[in-house]
């Protein structure tokens, strides 16, 4: 080993000079790539550091903080990463679709333990690098393997990355109308508006509760018209369900909209996050973070020739050191 070091660093320092040359010939590879836009989110934390004012609270990330303003992780997080330490694992590569025993209770968290989509297996879970990975993931399933439409409708303001995550996977960017100014609240008379117009088969975006940016969710009855909707107009719903537990404090509750749906028979593709409900937000020697992607008959029938409804979930977690 220290053989091998000394000679990467010879290495290194031999190659030192060519260096420039090869940042020249990169910087004219590279100088039509633009900068891409700073992220609002992160520009509150800035002016959140800059402001002076002693009762200052920062709004700007959904981040578990104590009394005084500093992070603060779950004793339950702390319990579980002991538990792993004293477990000693070994850092072998998971399987391609990830943990299965992760996969299998993050669907239980999603569903339900009396799920019967679980009890009988119809549904495909697969492990990502957070939510934002299990929504590029997925989006990138549908945008290869889902041949009915290109089109993905946000609801009307959406979390800023749902944008370039689904476009940047190629899928075309639509809209309805979510949020209504006026009354701070759901415009539902907006909502079932476009949505009864959004042409068949495409694909619509549900937060599954705490909608990011406006924390406006649909009541109970509201989410059974809108699953009767998507099903007249066989629209396709992709659920982001990045806050679990975090809208009601009750992971049951606020995963009721996708538990209506997949009930009422409706296939879906689900995306989950445990970066907020989890306080999971950066990586540590043991874990990152999960998402979950998802499902659909006609993906099951295509791939393993039968009718049985498919959820697709994409959970992650990364074991890094
Ligand atoms: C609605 C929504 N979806 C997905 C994500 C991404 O979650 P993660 O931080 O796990 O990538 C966020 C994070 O802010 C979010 O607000």
């Amino acid at each position: 080993m220290a053989l091998l070091k000394s000679s990467l660093l010879a290495g290194a320092v031999r190659f030192q000079p060519c260096l420039g040359a090869l940042q020249t010939r990169a910087s004219s590879w590279w100088s039509h790539v633009e900068m891409g836009p700073p992220d609002p989110i992160l520009g509150v934390t800035e002016a959140f550091k800059r402001d002076n004012n002693p009762k200052k609270m920062n709004l700007g990330v959904g981040a578990y903080r104590d009394d005084n303003g500093k992070p603060y992780v779950l004793s339950s997080v702390r319990k579980a990463e002991a538990q792993m330490t004293a477990k000693n694992l070994d850092k072998e590569y998971l399987p391609i679709g990830g943990l299965p025993e992760f996969a299998r209770a993050s669907a239980q968290l999603a569903m339900g333990e009396n799920s019967e989509v679980i009890q009988s297996g119809r549904y495909v879970t697969v492990q990502t690098i957070s939510g934002t990975g299990s929504l590029r993931v997925g989006a990138n399933f549908l945008q290869r393997f889902y041949k009915y439409s290109r089109d993905v409708y946000l609801p009307k303001p959406s979390w800023g990355n749902h944008t370039p995550i689904f476009r940047d996977a190629g899928m075309e960017l639509k809209g309805y109308r979510y949020y209504d100014p006026k009354t701070c609240g759901f415009d539902f008379a907006g909502a079932l508006d476009d949505i009864s117009k959004i042409p068949e088969q495409s694909v619509i975006l549900f937060h599954a509760c705490a909608h990011n940016p406006t924390g406006v969710d649909p009541k109970k009855e509201q989410w059974k018209e809108l699953a009767a909707v998507v099903k007249s107009r066989r629209l396709f719903p992709f659920f982001d369900m990045a806050y679990q537990g975090f809208a009601s404090g009750d992971t049951d509750r606020d995963a009721w909209a996708v538990r209506y749906f997949i009930e009422e028979g409706l296939n879906v593709v689900l995306s989950q996050s445990y970066a907020k409900n989890m306080g999971l937000y950066g990586k540590d020697n043991f874990h990152t973070v999960l998402g979950c992607f998802v499902a659909a008959r006609q993906f099951c029938e295509s791939l393993l020739g039968t009718t049985v409804f498919l959820l697709l979930q994409v959970n992650v977690l990364g074991l890094s050191q």
